[in-house]
């Protein structure tokens, strides 16, 4: 979604583009009448309530003092790009802490990234649907993105291949959402991964993984970061405390050669300095307590089981409907799509009357058509509430075909 505006006899503003997801977010929350919500893309409520917020702030407060409140090293507080380079080094990926740089939320990795590496034309390859926010970073740079669709192993690297010689284009980046990606909650194959580092390499080209869903996968086994994989192509990673932490504290990392993560700090000085001290030291104060793992394994409890009931709300509710919907193992969504000529953005208008939200698939492309498909988050309703917000559904389907 582009902001423009022109006020006469004064230059135009720049054209700046945002995210539709939050947007719907916003019109969920504005929403007077009891709504139940698979829209938004944060963590439960009850999973906030586990992490014991206010002892492991009360304690760093108490510990430290003022000095936890100060400004803090661009790159990150050293404990915690050390903690972040270590469970990198548990999932394979070679990291030193020199190699991380702490930033406020993934978002900002992103939004670092774009600065460092893009100028403008360049060609940024990225899925389709993509996450909308990081569509937006890469138009902000002035990049022009090539939309490669998803098929259920992920983005389509043959298909990228060939839509690179057919444009005549030589990428600057790849940007994947490797596990369970937002807005399909697809994974990348491993054959895909290994293609994807052998095209990158062939176009100079940088890859940016961002996975702030991979801890949390219900079923099957885990696939090796790309990060891990990579020998000739050049490979940033982008994390995040959000998905399992607390997403308020806007933690997240990059990790990538020394020489990036300084450019990249350099790009933060002018944005925020560092990001919040606080913030890094609760997220260390709640690692350094050993719980972490045990923290992760019960949100795949939670979100298992809020999975394991949409999906058999939405056969319930949906079965015969033409409506079908894809099975992520991981991750908070499904992506639904609906019988052809049935406009996601029109349902959502009539389920928001019904008392049900989504983000409709329009949101998650520029140019490539998914007007008919909406993501549907699971993390947010209590299990109960997901059969009462898929009969809603339902009953907004039937009103909008009828
Ligand atoms: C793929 C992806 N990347 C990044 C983010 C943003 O994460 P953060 O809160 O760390 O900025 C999200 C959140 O929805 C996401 O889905």
């Amino acid at each position: 979604m582009a902001i423009r505006e022109v006020v006469a006899g004064r230059p135009p503003l720049n054209d700046v583009f945002g995210s539709f997801i939050d947007e719907t977010i916003g019109i969920v929350a504005r929403q007077t009448r009891d709504t139940v919500s698979f829209a938004v893309g944060s963590p439960a409520r009850e999973a906030l309530d586990l992490v014991g917020a206010d002892d492991l702030a009360a304690t760093v407060i108490r510990r430290e003092g003022a000095s936890a409140l100060g400004y803090t090293i661009t790159e990150g507080d050293p404990e915690l790009r050390a903690a972040v380079a270590e469970q990198a080094r548990r999932r394979g990926v070679r990291a030193d802490p020199d190699d991380v740089l702490v930033s406020a939320g993934a978002l900002q990795g992103i939004d670092l990234l774009c600065r460092v590496y893009l100028r403008r034309g360049d060609v940024v390859v990225a899925e389709s649907p993509a996450f909308a926010n990081a569509l937006s970073a890469f138009r902000n740079s002035g990049a022009r993105v090539l939309e490669v669709p998803v098929d259920e192993e992920g983005m389509d690297v043959a298909q990228a291949a060939r839509m690179i010689r057919r444009h005549g284009v030589r990428p600057r980046m790849f940007f994947v959402v490797p596990n369970f990606q937002n807005p399909t909650g697809e994974t990348l194959s491993e054959r895909r991964r290994e293609a994807l580092l052998a095209l990158a390499a062939s176009c100079g080209a940088v890859i940016v993984e961002d996975d702030p869903y991979g801890l949390l996968r219900y079923r099957g086994r885990d696939l090796a970061p790309i990060a891990s994989l990579a020998v000739r192509a050049e490979v940033a990673s982008v994390g995040s405390f959000s998905k399992t932490f607390l997403p308020g504290l806007r933690v997240g990392w990059v990790i990538a050669s020394g020489d990036v993560v300084r450019r990249m700090a350099a790009a933060k000085q002018t944005m925020d300095s560092s990001t919040g001290t606080l913030a890094q030291r609760i997220v260390l104060e709640f690692l350094s307590r050993g719980g972490n793992d045990a923290h992760v394994e019960r949100l795949r409890g939670l979100y298992r089981e809020k999975q394991d009931r949409a999906r058999d709300a939405l056969a319930r509710e949906f079965g015969g409907t033409g409506v079908t919907w894809n099975d992520p193992e991981g991750g908070f969504y499904f992506w639904v799509r609906l019988p052809r000529g049935v406009d996601a953005s029109r349902l959502l208008e009539v389920a928001l009357e019904e008392g049900v939200a989504f983000v409709p698939g329009r949101a998650f492309a520029i140019e490539r058509d998914h007007g008919s498909a909406l993501r549907f988050s699971i993390s947010g309703p209590a299990p109960a509430r997901i059969d009462e917000g898929v009969r809603r559904l339902r009953r907004a389907f039937d009103r909008v075909v009828a």
